[in-house]
C-alpha cells in the first residue's frame, strides 16, 4: 500500500506518524518474518498465568498484521506454534489453539479489508480438526485477495520443512541431477514466494530457533528487547527503518568498499 494508507490508520500529530514519514516505500522489504516471543516472560512481570502472555498477544498480532498490509509488504510470516511446542503443557497448548481460532474468527473481517490472503505453513494436518477447519475457513475466505500474504507458521519446523522437502522431490520422482536451489525452494512450503529480507525477534533472544531455515539464508535479523505482547504498529516501523539503514551484501562486497577492491 502506502504513506497514504498508513497515515489514515495513525491518529494525526500520533508519534508514529514521523516515524511513518521516514520509510522509504520503494525499499520495503518484500518478506517479514517475525518470531512472537516472551509472552511468557511479559505474564510472570505482571505475576499472571502464562497463557494471559499468549492472550495478551494477540494485539501485537492485530496490530502487526495491519501495519505490514498497510505499508505495503508482499508477504509477512508469524511463527506461531512450532513442532517443538507440543511439549508445554497440554493446557497451554489447548489455549493457543482457542486463541488462534478465536482470533481467526474476529479478524476475518479485518483480513477481508485489507486485501490480505491467508495462509498455513507447517504441517497442518496434525493439527485437530476443529483448528484445522477454522484455518481452512480463513484461507478459503481470503483466496480473492490480492494484497499482502500473512503466512501463519503452525506446527511449523525448518528442519522438518526441508525433510518434507526432501520427501516431496522423491515422490514427485525428481532426479538428483535436476535438484538445485532453485527447483528445491519450489519444494518447501513457501513456494513462489520471496524469502524473507527482514527477520524480527522479540524479547531480546539471539536465536532463530528453527524457523524458515532455508529461507532466512540473507535475512537481516532485528532483535527487541520489546515483549510480543507489547510489539505495536511503531515496532515494527523502528525495525523497518533499522534494516531500510543495512547495507545488505548477500556475501559479495559494499559498493563503499567496491572502489577500494577494484
Ligand atoms: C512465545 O512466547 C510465543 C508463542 C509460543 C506463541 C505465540 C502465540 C500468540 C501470540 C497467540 C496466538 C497467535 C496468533 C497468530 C493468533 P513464550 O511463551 O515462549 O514466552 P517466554 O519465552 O517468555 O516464555
Amino acid at each position: 500500500m502506502s504513506l497514504e494508507k498508513l497515515l489514515a490508520w495513525i491518529p494525526p500529530g500520533h508519534p508514529d506518524e514521523a516515524l511513518a514519514r521516514q520509510v522509504a516505500f520503494d525499499r520495503l522489504p518484500a518478506h517479514i518474518a517475525v518470531i512472537m516471543d516472551g509472552n511468557g516472560r511479559w505474564a510472570a512481570q505482571r505475576r499472571l498465568p502464562r497463557v494471559e502472555g499468549h492472550r495478551n498477544g494477540i494485539q501485537a498480532v492485530r496490530d502487526t498484521v495491519e501495519t505490514a498490509a498497510r505499508l505495503g509488504c508482499r508477504v509477512l510470516t508469524l511463527y506461531a506454534f512450532s513442532v517443538e511446542n507440543w511439549k508445554r503443557p497440554a493446557a497451554e497448548v489447548r489455549t493457543l489453539m482457542t486463541l488462534l481460532k478465536r482470533y481467526l474468527r474476529l479478524e476475518i473481517e479485518t483480513l477481508l479489508r485489507n486485501d490480505i490472503r491467508f495462509r498455513v505453513i507447517g504441517r497442518a494436518e496434525d493439527l485437530s480438526a476443529d483448528v484445522r477447519r477454522e484455518l481452512d475457513s480463513a484461507v478459503a475466505r481470503t483466496a480473492d485477495s490480492h494484497g499482502m500474504l500473512f503466512n501463519i507458521a503452525l506446527n511449523y519446523g525448518g528442519r522438518a520443512e526441508i525433510v518434507d522437502a526432501a520427501r516431496r522431490a522423491v515422490s514427485e520422482g525428481i532426479a538428483a541431477e535436476e535438484l538445485d536451489e532453485r527447483r528445491f525452494a519450489g519444494l518447501l512450503y513457501t513456494a513462489g514466494q520471496p524469502d524473507p529480507d527482514l527477520l524480527i525477534r522479540t524479547s531480546g533472544e539471539m536465536r532463530v530457533s528453527n524457523f524458515l531455515l532455508w529461507q532466512i539464508a540473507y535475512a537481516e535479523i532485528y532483535v527487541t528487547e520489546t515483549l510480543w505482547p507489547d510489539f505495536r504498529r511503531r515496532h515494527l516501523l523502528e525495525a523497518v527503518l533499522a534494516y531500510q539503514k543495512r547495507e545488505r551484501r548477500y556475501g559479495g562486497i559494499t559498493s563503499s568498499h567496491a572502489a577500494v577492491a577494484t
